[in-house]
């Protein structure tokens, strides 16, 4: 058994921002399923949104976030993180991200996004998650207060009942995590846990998030007996390269921020305008809607997404990593469209956390993706996410040390028991039940949704959840098998969510309930 004074599951930016707040005094270890950077975080091309431009201001910003997320965000959360977001974009400026610097020299260069009423999106080129992942690690590992576990999954909390004097208190002691290396599960105790885990993408057959996005975090908090909220709202996002041979590259809203424009392929005609007033630059649930639309309506592979007509050197300057990508792909960005289709994009939904980022079971935390912190409502607004981790991951470490004399000892727990089990003789279960799930949650869980197709769905992990869940009693566990078990759980969130919902709202689209309901009532489900 292993000792640290806070265990951090991921390496993310909520991950590794709670841990360089709470290393200045406390040992901290920090976890991740594969190497440092397998997150989305490494992923995010965008940007990350605050409040920078003259002209802008707090107040346009929390509106432009309520509009996004129809009216289901709480206030005081947008209006702590928005009013957050400079100190955070300076705090990562001193730890070494180089934000493009505006044409004058003079500040950051804002691009914008859709839903946003003013510039106001930082990035580093096409490439800010790979720049902020980078330097976030780069202070870690400096850190000697924090130990960094790659290769380490973990499977479930650490609690009362896991402790060799038994008890029910609820509160989490720390966890079991399957080390990939030596193959073998060890204990990790701590006073407080923090899941930092990210979204569950994966669960869906096209997705832009990375193979680790299984909703672990969530499957786990929620099995350990945390609500799970507005699991519903899953974000597609309009734009993700349509290739045979490249499955999740997304192609950042950004193009379309700068000037890019949808087309259908087959006649030519940009089409957003005919959908909505702010044309490619609304909320990005409504273009995804539209390009799928496009796409069923006549019968079409993809849309077009073309910024062609901007000057060359132009979009080569914006786009230096996209442009390289697609033109290893034989697409020439600068003088033709890109193939383009909605993918999984963003986990809205989540455990749910107060705004110190306290689950519902003592001594866990939660921060990022993994979370429903009221921030994001039924849709999230671009580039508030990574924003969402620096400021939660922040909060939480503050709490923790805050309440540091409240939180208990964990107890001696008993150490994984694995004499029951036997090495798996038929890993094909396994690939065939991912593969089922994230197929039927794409066809049946998908951008438009019908009260038939979510009980075909649920019916279907009805039936899955019995053959994993005997699986997993008897066979020595692997990362695949954990994950898989995750899955399971966090689709049957998902579609149990989408039922209860009996209206229309931000990214929930269903065509029995088309109207938006008069009040707007969070989705909770208590296990
Ligand atoms: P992640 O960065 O996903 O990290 C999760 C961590 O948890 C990883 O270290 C992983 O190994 C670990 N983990 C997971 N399960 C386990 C387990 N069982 N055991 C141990 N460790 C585990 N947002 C923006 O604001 N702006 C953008 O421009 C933007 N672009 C995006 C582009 C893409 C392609 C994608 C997919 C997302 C984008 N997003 C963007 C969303 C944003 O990147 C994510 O919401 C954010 O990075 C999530 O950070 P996180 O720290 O919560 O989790
Ligand atoms: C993008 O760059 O389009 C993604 C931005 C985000 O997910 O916030």
């Amino acid at each position: 058994m292993s000792q640290f004074d806070v265990i951090i599951i991921g390496s993310g930016a909520a991950g590794l921002t709670a841990a360089l707040t709470l290393a200045e005094t406390k040992k901290v270890a920090v976890l991740a399923k594969g190497e440092l950077g397998g997150g989305a975080t490494e992923w995010a091309q965008g940007g990350i949104a605050a409040v920078l431009e003259p002209g802008d201001s707090f107040e346009n910003h929390v509106r432009d976030t309520m509009i996004a997320g129809a009216g289901l965000n709480n206030l005081k959360v947008v209006e702590h993180v928005v009013s957050e977001a400079p100190a955070a974009i300076k705090r990562l400026a001193d730890l070494g991200v180089p934000f493009n610097i505006d044409d004058d020299g003079e500040g950051w260069h804002l691009t914008r996004e859709g839903g946003h009423s003013h510039r106001r999106i930082v990035h580093v080129a096409d490439a800010t998650g790979w720049a902020v992942q980078e330097a976030l690690e780069k202070a870690a590992v400096k850190q000697p207060n924090i130990t960094v576990l790659p290769d380490h999954v973990a499977i479930d909390f650490a609690t009362g009942r896991h402790a060799e004097e038994f008890s029910t208190s609820g509160a989490v002691h720390g966890l079991y995590a399957y080390n990939r290396k030596s193959g073998k599960v060890e204990t990790l105790t701590a006073r407080a846990t923090i899941l930092a885990t990210g979204g569950a993408g994966r669960t869906y057959l096209y997705s832009t998030a990375p193979r680790g996005a299984t909703g672990d975090g969530i499957a786990m908090a929620w099995r350990a007996g945390c609500r799970v909220s507005n699991m519903e709202f899953m974000q597609f996002h309009p734009t993700c390269l349509y290739n045979l041979e490249v499955k999740n590259f997304l192609i950042t809203e950004a193009v379309r921020g700068e000037g890019g424009i949808l087309k259908n392929p087959k006649t030519g005609h940009r089409y957003m305008p005919d959908y909505d007033e702010r044309a490619e630059l609304a909320p990005r649930d409504i273009v995804a809607r539209a390009n799928d639309n496009e796409i069923k309506r006549d019968g079409l592979d993809y849309v077009w997404l073309d910024i062609s007509h901007k000057p060359a050197d132009f979009v080569k300057e914006h786009f230096p990593n996209i442009y390289e990508k697609l033109i290893g792909l034989g697409i020439d960005i600068t003088k033709e469209p890109i193939p383009v289709v909605p993918a999984q994009h963003y986990t809205c939904g989540g455990v749910l956390v107060d705004i110190d980022g306290k689950t519902d079971a003592p001594g866990l935390y939660a921060a990022g993706e993994v979370t429903q912190s009221g921030l994001h409502g039924a849709n999230r607004l671009a580039s508030n996410s990574l924003l969402e981790c620096f400021v939660f991951g922040d909060s939480a470490a503050r709490h923790i040390l805050k309440c540091w004399d409240e939180l208990a000892e964990p107890p001696a727990i008993r150490p994984w028991d694995e004499s029951r089990v036997a090495d798996s003789d038929e890993e094909v279960v396994i690939q065939q039940c991912w593969g089922e799930i994230r197929r039927f949650m794409w066809n049946f869980v998908g951008i438009v949704r019908t009260t038939k197709r979510l009980e075909r769905a649920k019916h279907r992990i009805d039936l899955l959840r019995q053959e994993v869940t005997d699986y997993y009693k008897n066979f020595t566990v692997t990362t695949d098998l954990i994950e898989l078990r995750n899955l399971v759980e966090v689709a049957d969130l998902i579609i149990r969510s989408a039922l209860s919902r009996h209206e229309s709202r931000g990214l929930h689209y269903t065509l029995d309930y088309p109207e938006t309901a008069e009040e707007a009532v969070d989705t909770i489900l208590v296990p």
